[in-house]
Order: structure tokens, then sequence, then C-alpha cells
């Protein structure tokens, strides 16, 4: 596969249409609250608390809504997404079961995580990205197919780096998709996507002083490269 390196057009959003997204965050802020708090009253259900099975569902529930809310906070806060050293190790275990969650039981997930230096960014923004890949992925692979996610040490222009890539064994991209899928509100999943999923993952690695790079083959698959600076 030809490494491809698709510019995302410059796009100026209306302060009209920016104060709206804020107000539509905010009060998405307020139903995940009312969410967070009906999660937690049925983690303590006797049913709940008796059923293996149904306890996962809901701390699987409870994982997806404390992140949905750290996001929201993010938004207004920016102090709530800021850089740390993250331990990729940890990281990516940490995200295991989410990740396997939201694949479903047809799409085998492997991690290869190779012994790496800490980076320096947000973990929950770089675990967002990364379900993000993992949400295209699975949607490139309706039927079966593996979804490989892997961590190692790399040379960058200037200084070492950690190369993530995403990898999927999907439909992959013809070019003339692959150059417009950082445009914002691109999508070629009518009635279901936003486009919004890879300008985020650009806005993560652009925040974190990394860079992106994303490979792909029709009938072949897809890869997606974050290349993260190491902690010094
Ligand atoms: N792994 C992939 N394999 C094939 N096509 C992909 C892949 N990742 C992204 N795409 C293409 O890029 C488009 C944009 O992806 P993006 O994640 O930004 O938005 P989306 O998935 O359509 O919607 P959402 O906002 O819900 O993420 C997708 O609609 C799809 O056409
Ligand atoms: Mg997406």
């Amino acid at each position: 596969m030809t490494p491809q390196y698709p510019q995302a057009k410059p796009e100026i959003i209306p302060p009209a249409t920016h104060e709206s997204v804020v107000g539509l965050v905010h009060d998405l802020g307020n139903y995940i609250q009312i969410a967070m708090s009906a999660v937690s009253i049925m983690s303590r259900h006797a049913d709940v608390a008796a059923s293996e099975g149904l306890g996962a569902i809901v701390a699987h529930a409870a994982d997806s809504l404390e992140r949905a809310g750290a996001l929201v906070r993010g938004s207004s806060d920016p102090d709530a997404l800021q850089a740390e050293e993250v331990n990729i190790d940890t990281c990516l275990t940490q995200m295991g079961p989410l990740l396997r969650y939201a694949c479903g039981p047809n799409i085998r997930i492997k991690l290869y995580i190779g012994l790496v230096p800490k980076i320096r960014c947000s973990r929950l923004a770089l675990q967002n990205a990364l379900l993000n890949l993992a949400l295209n992925a699975r949607d490139a692979m309706p039927g079966r197919g593996t979804l490989t996610i892997s961590a190692l040490l790399a040379d960058g222009p200037e200084a070492p780096e950690v190369e993530l890539t995403v990898n999927d064994t999907g439909v992959g991209m013809a070019p003339e998709i692959l150059e417009r899928v950082l445009e914002a509100h691109f999508t070629t999943k009518p009635g279901d996507g936003h486009g919004m999923g890879l300008p985020g993952v650009r806005w993560f690695v652009e925040r974190s002083n990394g860079r992106l790079f994303i490979e792909s083959a029709p009938g072949v698959g897809t890869s997606v490269v974050l290349r993260l600076p190491v902690s010094t």
C-alpha cells in the first residue's frame, strides 16, 4: 500500500453554529449526569449484583458515561484534557474490554504492545481517538475481520516517537474517499455517521504535537498511524 497523507480543507465555523454546539454539549452534559445516576442506582440493584452478565453490561455503560462526561467537561474546560505521562501498555490494556464490547463478537482484536516509553498527551483523549478508530474499523468489517492495534518505538524526524497503528481487514477506501476523510462532516454512512470521528483524531494528534498517516486499499483494509512524541 502506498502511504497517503490526506490534507484537511480549512473550515470556518460561523459563530452561531459554534454557540449552538456549545449549548448542545452543555445539555448533553446534563443528560449524561442523569444517565450516570440511573446507572449507579442500577448497579446496586439486587438483580444486577446477582448476575455476572448484567453486572458487566452495567459496568460498560458506567465506563462509557464517565468517559462521555469527562469529554463534555473537557470541551469547556481545557484543563480536563491536560497532557500527562501516558503508559501505552496500561492505556490499551484498560481499553481492552471496551473495544471488545464496541466491536462485537465477529471481530477479532489483537493488541501488540512493544517495550515503548511513555508519551505525553491526554490519556482520555487518546483513548477516545482509539475508540473512534476502532468503531470505524468495525463499520468497515460488517461480516468478520481483524482489528489490530500495535505500539512500537520508531525514529522521528527529530526525536523518537511512539507509533500507534490501528489496522483493519475491512472494505478499505478508494483514493477519492481517502483524500476527504479528514474534512469535518464528511461521511459515507448516511443516516448513521457524522463525519466527526477522524477530524477528532486529527485534532488530538495535532494537540499532542504528533503526526497522522492513513493508508488504505479497497478490499484490503485500512491502517491509521498515530506518531506521538516520547515524553522527555
Ligand atoms: N477504517 C476505515 N475503513 C474504511 N473507511 C473508513 C475507515 N475509517 C474511516 N472511513 C471513511 O471515512 C469516513 C469518515 O470517517 P469519520 O470517522 O470521520 O466519520 P464517520 O465514521 O462517517 O462518522 P462518525 O462521526 O460517527 O465517526 C467514513 O464515513 C468512511 O467512509
Ligand atoms: Mg467514525
